[in-house]
C-alpha cells in the first residue's frame, strides 16, 4: 500500500520524462518506463536473471498488490522477499505445486499464473491485467529453466552478513499479521543456509494461542522442511490448514541441538512471531 502513491509518482515522472520523446516511444523500456529511471533499476533491459526480472516486473508491476503484511497469499514480491517466498515454496492456491520449481517452468505455479494456464485457482496475474507480453514470460521461464538462481547483486546483503550472526531475515506471515482463513503454510527465511538435519519439531513449533487465556498454548502438528533448491528457507506445513484463531511460531536456537547454519553457527537466540487468522470471505 505504501508503494501505491510512490509508484503513481513514478508513473507521473515517466509521463513527464516522455514529454520530450513524443510519439515514438524511444527511451522507454518494456514497462513504458524511461530507460535508466529508478523504477527500471540499473539493470537495463529484461534478461533471464532475477535482478532484472525484479527491476522490470516484480517491483514496478507486482508490488502494487504483493507487498506488506496483507500481500495476497502471503506472497511479497519486493526485492528483499521475492526470492525467499518464490523459490521452492509451495503455492498457497495449489499446494501440490511450488511457486517456482527450479529447472521446470511448466511445473512452476508462478508461470501458470502469468500465462493464465488451465488449472490455476483465481485469476491470471497481474490480476486485472494488462498481462505480461510472452517475451517477458519467456525471460521468467528461462530464469527458472536455468535453476532459478538468486542474483549475485541481490545476495550482497546476505553475503555481507555471512560473517555475521545466523539470523531470521523474513517470515510469512509477518509478526502481527491478520489474514483470512485457511492458512496452509508458514515460511521462515534466514541469511545463511540452514543445516537440514536440525529442521525438526523440537526446534520449530507452531502453537495455537487460547484467546480466553493467552498464556495457554496448544501445540499443533506440523511438517517442517527446507524449501526445494532454496536451503535458506524453512517451509512449515501445519498438518491441517489453520482456521480462525491466533497462532505463534517459535524457532529455537539456544540449548543443545538448536537450529544452526551449515557452518554449525547456532541461530542467535530463540525467536517467535505471532499472527491472527480471521474467518475467510
Ligand atoms: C491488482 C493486484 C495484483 C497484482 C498487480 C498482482 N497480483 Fe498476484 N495475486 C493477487 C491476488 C488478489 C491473488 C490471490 C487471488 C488470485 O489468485 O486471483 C494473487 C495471487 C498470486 C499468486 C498465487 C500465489 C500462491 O501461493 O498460490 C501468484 C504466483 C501471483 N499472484 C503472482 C503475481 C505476479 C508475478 C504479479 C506481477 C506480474 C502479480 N501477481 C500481480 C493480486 C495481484
Amino acid at each position: 500500500m505504501r508503494w501505491t502513491g510512490r509508484s503513481r509518482g513514478l508513473a507521473l515522472l515517466a509521463l513527464l520524462a516522455c514529454a520530450g520523446c513524443a510519439g515514438n516511444g524511444a527511451g522507454l523500456d518494456q514497462n513504458g518506463q524511461p530507460i535508466g529511471s529508478e523504477s527500471s533499476g540499473a539493470s537495463g533491459p529484461l534478461t533471464a536473471e532475477l535482478q532484472s526480472i525484479q527491476a522490470n516486473v516484480f517491483t514496478p508491476i507486482c508490488t502494487r498488490c504483493h507487498i506488506g503484511a496483507s500481500a495476497p497469499e502471503g506472497l511479497r514480491l519486493d526485492a528483499a522477499d521475492s526470492y525467499n517466498l518464490l523459490v521452492g515454496v509451495p503455492s498457497a492456491e495449489v499446494p501440490s505445486l511450488l511457486r517456482v520449481m527450479p529447472g521446470d517452468p511448466d511445473e512452476s505455479y508462478l508461470v501458470l499464473k502469468l500465462q493464465g494456464s488451465a488449472g490455476i485457482v483465481g485469476g491470471q496475474m497481474p490480476l486485472g491485467g494488462p498481462y505480461l507480453p510472452q517475451s517477458t514470460i519467456d525471460a521468467i521461464r528461462q530464469w527458472i529453466t536455468n535453476g532459478a538462481p538468486n542474483s549475485a547483486s541481490m545476495e550482497v546483503s546476505s553475503s555481507r552478513e555471512s560473517a555475521r550472526a545466523f539470523a531470521i531475515v523474513g517470515t510469512a506471515p509477518v509478526d502481527g499479521a491478520h489474514l483470512s482463513a485457511p492458512l496452509r503454510q508458514i515460511v521462515v527465511a534466514f541469511n545463511h543456509e540452514v543445516d537440514a538435519s536440525l529442521v525438526n519439531d523440537t526446534n520449530i513449533a507452531l502453537e495455537q494461542i487460547d484467546m480466553t487465556d493467552t498464556t495457554t498454548m496448544q501445540p499443533l502438528p506440523i511438517h517442517a522442511a527446507l524449501a526445494t533448491g532454496n536451503p535458506s528457507v524453512i517451509v512449515i506445513l501445519p498438518r491441517a490448514a489453520l482456521g480462525p484463531g491466533a497462532y505463534r511460531v517459535s524457532v529455537r536456537g539456544t540449548g543443545g541441538g538448536g537450529l544452526a547454519d551449515v557452518d554449525a553457527t547456532a541461530l542467535a537466540g530463540d525467536h517467535a512471531f505471532a499472527f491472527a487468522v480471521e474467518p475467510g470471505p
